[in-house]
């Protein structure tokens, strides 16, 4: 067992559920953008694994780049500050950009992100995040391509972490008094 200490996970989406929908993602994303400039924008490190399994599903040449985000201060909940740790290598003018997010919790990140590139002369900034945690929404965002809705847990696991540990989990799991 890779994961003997984790007794207290419960598993809310399994591999093969995530699987499916990542698949069916790849397909509308396929259809939608076919003929033109797509370039997915994974927000690190959450969306990592997401964005892995998400690229291979789409079938388009497409461009893969990494913005590294920090929430600015000492505080654990989203300020909508959000400190750039890691730039895109390549100019995104003119390019079909979709934002690939692991959660969408209060939207203050995603509105701040939203805006950077849209301030960059994308084409056009689309989203497509994992998870949706409505009942925590603190800004209204428009989430165009959507995994699944979850509730007001904490949520580990593909790519999402708790202190930078459960990343690597391959399912997403509710770790009981995480926040
Ligand atoms: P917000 O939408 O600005 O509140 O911030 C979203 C970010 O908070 C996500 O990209 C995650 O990094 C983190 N986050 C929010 N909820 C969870 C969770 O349940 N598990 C792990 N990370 C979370
Ligand atoms: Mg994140």
């Amino acid at each position: 067992m890779a994961f003997p200490e984790n007794g207290e996970l419960r598993t809310l989406i399994s591999r093969e559920q995530i699987a499916s929908r990542v698949a069916e993602l790849g397909r509308s994303i396929s259809q939608e953008y076919a003929g033109r400039s797509l370039v997915l924008v994974s927000i690190l490190k959450g969306s990592f694994v997401f964005v892995a399994d998400l690229a291979r599903a789409i079938e388009l040449p497409v461009r893969v780049e990494f913005l590294g985000v920090r929430s600015y201060g000492a505080n654990t909940k989203s300020s909508g500050v959000v400190e750039i740790t890691q730039d895109l290598t390549r100019p995104i003018e003119g390019d079909d950009v979709i934002v690939v997010e692991d959660i969408v919790d209060t939207g203050l990140t995603l509105t701040y992100i939203r805006n950077l590139l849209a301030n960059r002369n994308a084409a056009s900034v689309k989203v497509c995040a994992l998870l949706h945690k409505p009942a925590r929404s603190r800004v209204p965002v428009t989430i165009d391509y959507l995994g699944f809705t979850v509730d007001d847990v904490f949520i580990v696991g593909y790519g999402l972490d708790y202190a930078e540990r459960y990343r690597n989990l391959p399912m997403l799991a509710e770790l009981p008094g995480g926040d």
